[in-house]
């Protein structure tokens, strides 16, 4: 295992995949070493290429709205991608560019250790809850997996293309709050 600054380095120079030819920055992700919590989506998009940070296009604005509904800011919560360098165009990663990619972010939850870690969309779920994830289905349960409460909500740009998956979805936050309540000692009281 890497500590801290040998993971962020590893990651900064990674010519695993391909998609290292094709991105302008490498997506750590970003927020407390120490977090209680974990976000993670899919992987970069256009606006988180240019930029390096998680979550900052038009989804990242839902994701911050979402967030805030459950009085939860990024400061206290680390959000994290399944594959840290963009897919061109945006389409899914690949089961290859994901086993090339899995490794950083599993450093990271060995560092970070969490006690929850909510998956935003299938993919992310489908990787680290179970591999036949439905997430028409299965969101918003809860399961302990190595004594870490594993969820997975809609993607935030599933949400923005379909407003009807909306209210479950905030039941699902509501269920996120109740959880971290339950399980937190600070992410509550920064
Ligand atoms: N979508 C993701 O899954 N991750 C990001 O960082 C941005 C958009």
């Amino acid at each position: 295992m890497l500590n801290w600054e040998q993971l962020y380095d590893a990651c900064m120079h990674c010519q695993r995949c391909p998609l290292a030819q094709t991105r302008t920055n490498v997506v750590f992700g970003e927020g407390p070493r120490d977090a209680e919590v974990m976000f993670i989506g899919e992987g970069p998009g256009e606006q988180e290429d240019l930029s390096g940070r998680p979550f900052v296009g038009r989804g990242g604005q839902f994701l911050d709205q979402m967030m805030e509904m459950i009085d939860l800011s990024r400061e206290r919560v680390f959000i994290g991608n399944m594959v840290k360098c963009r897919p061109p165009g945006n389409r899914d990663p690949l089961n290859t560019e994901q086993e090339a990619c899995i490794g950083y972010l599993r450093n990271q939850v060995a560092l970070i250790r969490p006690k929850i870690i909510v998956c935003l969309g299938r993919i992310a779920a489908g990787r680290l809850i179970h591999s036949d994830y439905k997430i028409t289905k299965e969101h918003g349960q809860w399961v302990e997996k190595a004594g870490v409460m594993m969820t997975a909500i809609y993607h935030p740009a599933a949400l923005l293309r379909d407003p009807g998956k909306r209210p479950e979805t905030f039941a699902d936050l509501k269920s996120i709050q109740a959880m971290i309540r339950a399980r937190c000692e600070r992410t509550y009281s920064l």
